[in-house]
């Protein structure tokens, strides 16, 4: 947090206010400038882009909704956390619609404020990827349009949840419920929207490392013993991987994503438990490939649906997107090289084998993971 150094704007007034913040933003590795009024605000922004400004609603010179008016025409990518004294959250409210990512009442707390402005800085560039879709056609147009277009009211949603939390009273267990409901429906949506952008995020932004198998699957394994707590008491899970694969040359996080969605099915698919194993070797017939093999012994897929996986939101779940394995499909086939084999039996299971060349690709190597 802070470490690469993001460039942030304090506009506020009150001296002994910005003296605080400065010093601690400054001793969490952010380049801190600073604007006593509106007008040093824009002049300050023009000047020099800044990734975050913490806006005060209350300046001398101008009202803040004019200054984050301002400031948005200048960049739109510039995250702004506006800052309300008391009571003055409505205003605030009505910030959020028009651009600002979150805002804070005084008095401010140390970690609210960091983690406000990590979480607003988030946001930032997870924006500024939804724009870099324009050039594409169809689902590719599409998805970050739509993105966009679920992203900045479910923002708004979040910022006036955050609220309706703080004032209520959260004994009243009716109230506490509809509030969880309302978060993990938001989280959902969150979700679903990050996966469409996964589903076309093009290979031009495909990064190569040299990446370990074994290492790559356990980090998802770790990540799947968090996401099914409970479940997971119930399955068996049998690892046999081989100590000496050669390391692969892929997308890390991609091939991560990849492998998380199949072992996400195969954990919905054993609800009441089961046995699953995951096996890494060598593909017999080709030292070139190697191929991880995922085993559940779940509910299986009919054969009518084996031909429909891959295709884009085919799901028989509630709650599915049906986009996991279109994912899977794009970025292990089309992206790296390699195919995916799926064989499965209604209520007895299914086994998915993914291949993957070892050799190093003609593309840019970045690093080794
Ligand atoms: N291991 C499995 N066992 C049984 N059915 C599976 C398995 N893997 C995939 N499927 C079937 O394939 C369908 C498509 O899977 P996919 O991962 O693409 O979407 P989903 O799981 O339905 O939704 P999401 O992954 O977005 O939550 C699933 O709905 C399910 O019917
Ligand atoms: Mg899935």
């Amino acid at each position: 947090m802070g470490s690469l150094g993001e460039k942030i704007l304090v506009v506020d007034d009150n001296a002994e206010f910005i003296d605080f913040i400065r010093r601690f933003l400054e001793s969490k590795g952010f380049q801190v400038s600073i604007a006593l009024n509106g007008k040093t605000a824009i002049e300050k922004t023009l000047s020099d882009i800044p990734e975050l400004i913490l806006l005060d609603l209350k300046l001398p010179d101008m009202p803040g909704e004019e200054v984050l008016k301002s400031i948005k025409e200048i960049n739109k990518d510039i995250a702004i956390v506006v800052i309300t004294g008391f009571g003055g959250e409505q205003v605030a409210v009505d910030m959020m619609r028009k651009g600002a990512t979150d805002f804070l009442s005084k008095p401010i707390d140390h970690q609210v404020l960091l983690s406000s402005i990590k979480n607003a800085l988030e946001i930032r560039d997870a924006q500024i990827e939804d724009g870099r879709f324009d050039r594409y056609p169809s689902l590719e147009k599409f998805f970050p349009f739509l993105a966009h277009e679920i992203r900045n009211p479910l923002h708004a949603i979040s910022g006036a949840l955050a609220i309706i939390q703080r004032r209520s009273d959260l004994k009243d267990e009716l109230l506490s419920q509809s509030i969880k409901i309302i978060s993990e429906e938001v989280n959902h949506l969150n979700e679903f929207v990050q996966e469409c952008l996964n589903f076309v995020r093009p290979p031009n932004m495909v990064r190569i490392a040299a990446v370990e198998t074994n290492e790559v699957i356990s980090v998802v394994m770790n990540i799947i013993s968090h996401m099914f707590e409970l479940e997971s008491k119930k399955i068996r899970i049998v690892t046999d991987m081989n100590p000496n694969l050669p390391k692969i040359y892929v997308n890390y996080e991609e091939i991560k994503q990849a492998f998380l969605n199949i072992v996400k099915n195969a954990f919905e698919a054993m609800p009441e438990g089961g046995q699953f194993t995951i096996r890494t070797r060598h593909k017999s017939d080709s030292p070139k490939c190697i191929e991880i093999t995922f085993i559940d012994n779940g509910i299986g897929i009919k054969k009518e649906n084996l031909g429909k996986l891959s295709n884009p939101f085919f799901t028989t779940k509630l709650r599915g997107t049906g986009l996991g394995l279109a994912i899977c499909h794009r970025i292990i086939n089309e992206r790296h090289g390699g195919r995916i084999y799926i064989e499965s039996e209604e209520n007895k299971g299914t086994t998915i084998k993914v291949e993957l060349p070892v050799g190093r690709p003609l593309g840019e190597v970045s690093g080794v993971k």
